[in-house]
């Protein structure tokens, strides 16, 4: 069964939460059985992160960049899985005001340094989330449980 870590930020109620749980449906579209632990950014650890066969992502922009919870997330992680995470799929979505490319940026060169590897381009959402942004965002979540169970990342 494909292991699947889906961390986010932002809040409750808020927009990328509305995301988040678009792209936990799109999970639940995929013919692929699977099992995604779904966990605010400030509660996911290193442990978590081994597990995973595939890392989502979603985050709000805070500043031009990523939020804190993820940040944190990245700073508790990075030398405890140091060299034994090379490669893990990851995708990101990320909800944003006006700009978001702050958060992507930051986000990808992280990545770089984990050796993520990124298999699908990360979906930035301006504003209230559109019919057509929950559409994406179920793609992603369909798409990404397909690839990883069939091996195409
Ligand atoms: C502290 C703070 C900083 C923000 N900085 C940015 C920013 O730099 N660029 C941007 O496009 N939006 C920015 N925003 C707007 C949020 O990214 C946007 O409202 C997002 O949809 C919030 O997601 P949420 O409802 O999940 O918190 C900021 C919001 C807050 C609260």
């Amino acid at each position: 069964m494909t292991r699947i870590l889906l961390i986010y930020g932002g809040h409750a109620g808020g927009r990328t939460a509305t995301l988040v749980q678009a792209v936990r449906a799109g999970l639940d579209l995929a013919e692929e059985s699977f099992e995604c632990r779904a966990l605010p950014a400030l509660q996911a650890g290193a442990d978590d992160l081994l597990w995973a066969q595939g890392l989502l992502i979603g985050t709000p922009e805070h500043f031009g960049y990523m939020s804190g919870a993820v940040k944190d997330f990245m700073d508790r992680t990075f030398y405890a899985v140091e060299g034994k995470v090379e490669s893990l799929p990851y995708a990101l979505f990320v909800s944003a005001g006006n700009d978001g490319s702050g958060t992507v940026n930051s986000v990808e060169r992280i990545a770089l340094g984990y050796r993520w590897k990124p298999v699908a381009e990360a979906i930035i959402v301006r504003g209230e989330p559109t019919a057509e942004d929950l559409q994406r965002c179920r793609e992603l979540g369909q798409t990404f449980v397909a690839g990883l169970a069939l091996g195409v990342f």
